[in-house]
């Protein structure tokens, strides 16, 4: 493995897999390659003198396919919380989670680049309640369907610096004296992204992770309540958190889906439904041990 073509590679995730590729003495001088469809926001990773980012329309196939040619491994990250409404999903949902994935399948087999690593997410499947779990599963599906050298990570919720999640609650905390949440209950069992990040670049050069997927959560559950109050408290503003009924629940996410880079959709709500964590009580793969919430978060909240 020398040259890695990282799609997706420019956001939370995929900027520390980068930085982690970057680190190790094993990768160092790997070549990567980002492609983006804003080079102005990825100046975070410019600094790193293996990171090549590119402009580029990944969804235009001949463009995927230049992209591919001459690399030895692909990772697969692209991924969005919202997508719009529809059946089986929303167009969004559609473009980015399954018609991406099956591009880049055709595109690997065109190039003859066996090695894909794609980042799903935890409880995907095709007749799962939301549009964002039904599509990650079809993208799952035509990856699958290729006879690639795969493997695949579902993680739980991922924290760590610059994370959406529990920085998005710690920051509302600044602002909003109360917390009314939907989903309160709703239960996840959130993973470090430094381990997210391991179990991938440790797959890059591990043989045996080759027809795996992976399940990735962190070793404790939570409702969501307690990581709403743990996120607030740890950012210096403690906030009491309650939780809403569901048709009030539905209703705001329906409002919100009007405000741009609003913070709920239905579809999220949906997705919620359904516990973000292991039925196994997973552990990381190759002897890695997860890492616990109280660990990190507070030193970046
Ligand atoms: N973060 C979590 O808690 C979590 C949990 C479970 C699963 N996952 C999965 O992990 C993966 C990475 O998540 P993340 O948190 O790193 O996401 P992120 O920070 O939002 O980054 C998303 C990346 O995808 C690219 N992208 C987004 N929409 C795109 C589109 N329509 N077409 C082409 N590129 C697009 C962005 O590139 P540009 O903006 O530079 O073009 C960016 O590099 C995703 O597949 C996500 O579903 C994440």
């Amino acid at each position: 493995m020398k040259n890695i073509l990282i799609i997706g590679g420019t956001g939370f995730l995929g900027s520390a897999i980068t930085r982690e590729i970057a680190r190790r003495p094993a990768t160092a001088d790997f070549s990567l390659t980002l492609p983006t469809r804003r080079r102005d926001r990825s100046r975070h990773l410019a600094l790193l003198p293996t990171a090549n980012i590119v402009e580029a329309n990944v969804h235009d196939p001949a463009t995927l396919e230049r992209l591919m040619r001459g690399q030895d491994a692909v990772i697969s990250l692209v991924g969005v919380l919202k997508g719009g409404e529809g059946e089986p999903y929303g167009h969004g949902f559609a473009r980015a989670h399954a018609e991406l994935p099956a591009k880049i399948a055709a595109a690997a087999k065109a190039t003859n680049v066996r090695r894909v690593l794609h980042v799903s997410a935890l409880k995907v499947a095709a007749d799962a309640p939301s549009g964002y779990l039904r599509s990650k599963a079809a993208g799952e599906a035509a990856l699958q369907a290729a006879g690639l050298d795969l493997t695949i990570f579902r993680p739980s919720v991922i924290f760590g610096q610059g994370d959406s999640f529990l920085t998005l609650f710690a920051k509302m905390a600044k602002v909003a004296p109360f917390f009314p949440l939907a989903c309160a209950d709703a239960r996840f069992q959130p993973v470090w992204v430094d381990d997210v990040v391991a179990a991938v670049v440790d797959s890059l050069e591990r043989p045996e992770s080759i027809g795996q997927t992976y399940d990735l959560c962190g070793p404790k559950v939570y409702a969501l309540r307690e990581l709403v109050s743990f996120a607030t408290a740890a950012g210096g503003h403690k906030r009491f958190v309650f939780g809403i009924p569901d048709a009030i629940a539905w209703l705001q996410a329906w409002a919100m889906e009007f405000i741009p880079n609003g913070p709920m959709t239905r579809d999220n709500i949906r997705s919620m439904r359904i516990d973000s964590v292991c039925d196994a009580g997973c552990g990381l793969p190759f002897g890695r041990v997860a890492t616990p919430l109280e660990a990190v978060a507070p030193t970046y909240l």
